[in-house]
């Protein structure tokens, strides 16, 4: 048996470490595996490379995909997703594994449908796959998040400015709720829940009041106001509120996987094989409690994940401001 693995849409950490997961999994069954270069662009263009286990030597905590990922409009199309089966075919390709976010896993889904057999990996770091508690990067980039909080705090505190962090996440809160939560921010707006700037900057004031040395926001890129509109609310507000803006940005995709992205990608990666193995395609692989189950794709393709707004709701609730 031979076997593709691909890496598609954005990037997240711990992508290598699921490819390198796939392929170990597949030499423990004797097969063969072709790592596919640039995502479904080099799928369809049949840019197939061999590994073997040397090849992946060093993968497990690496950033970024060694395999490269891109965006490609033919693949869109009806007749480039054939185009892209029979590539599969042609390489003498029998199953498929694919590590991305929703849009790779609605590709995924297409190619199964094809006759091609799929199995999906989570992998974004936006947390907005359904069917899976976790995709792979989310941990690794709410770390670096809570990291750039705490040192975005260092500075508020000592120059008593008030500062503006814009996370990831798309349209969706999820990054922004979680690391606002476990970095102690004053306040966190995302796309699911409106905030007027208003009380934002009524926060702000009674922040300052109460005796807080800084004020730091958490703003999901997607979020209305927008971190650039808030900070710039902040700043007509009057004189003794001036803001900051740190936009996270392409940081929170980059850098090498935590354990628990280590760790997921290896599991993931191997239940992928084994629904191969089984006959069992069309599944995405997802973390449900603490443990992976088979999510047909067809049920995940074009649905949410949405944000739990308990936890929202929690993250306003631990920001209490002191009296
Ligand atoms: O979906 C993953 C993600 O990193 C989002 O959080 C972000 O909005 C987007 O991709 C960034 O994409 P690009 O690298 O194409 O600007």
């Amino acid at each position: 048996m031979k076997i593709a693995v691909l890496t598609g849409g954005g990037v997240a950490p711990g992508m290598n470490a699921a490819v390198r997961a796939v392929a170990q999994a597949a030499f423990g069954k004797g097969w063969e595996v072709a790592a596919v270069e640039s995502g479904y662009a080099g799928l369809l263009e049949g840019r197939f490379r061999s590994v073997d286990s040397g090849a992946l030597s060093g993968w497990m905590s690496r950033g970024g995909t060694m395999l490269g990922t891109e965006r490609s409009d033919d693949f869109a199309t009806d007749e480039g997703k054939s185009r892209a089966v029979e590539a599969a075919r042609e390489a003498g390709v029998e199953g498929l594994v694919v590590v991305g976010g929703g849009g790779s896993l609605a590709g995924a889904l297409a190619l199964d449908e094809r006759g091609l057999p799929v199995a999906g990996i989570p992998a974004t770091i936006d947390n907005d796959v359904a069917g899976t508690d976790m995709s792979i990067g989310v941990d690794t980039a709410l770390n670096t998040a809570v990291g750039i909080i705490d040192r975005i705090r260092d500075t508020a505190s000592s120059h008593h400015r008030a500062h503006v962090v814009e996370v990831f996440g798309r349209d969706n809160g999820y990054l922004a709720v979680m690391s606002a939560l476990a970095g102690g921010a004053d306040a966190v707006l995302t796309p699911e829940f409106e905030t007027k700037p208003e009380d934002i900057v009524r926060l702000l004031e009674e922040s300052y009041e109460g005796g807080k040395p800084h004020f730091v926001v958490v703003v999901s890129e997607g979020a209305s106001p927008t971190a650039d509109e808030l900070c710039g609310h902040i700043n007509d507000a009057g004189e003794s509120y001036a803001a900051d803006l740190t936009a996270a940005g392409h940081i929170q995709s980059g850098g090498g996987p935590t354990a628990f992205d280590r760790i997921l990608a290896g599991r993931l990666g191997a239940a992928a094989v084994k629904a191969l193995a089984d006959g069992d395609a069309g599944k995405m692989m997802g973390l449900q409690g603490n443990v992976i189950e088979r999510v047909p794709l067809e049920e995940i393709v074009g649905e949410d994940r949405p944000l739990d707004p308990g936890l929202y709701e929690l993250a306003g609730e631990l920001a209490r401001i002191p009296r």
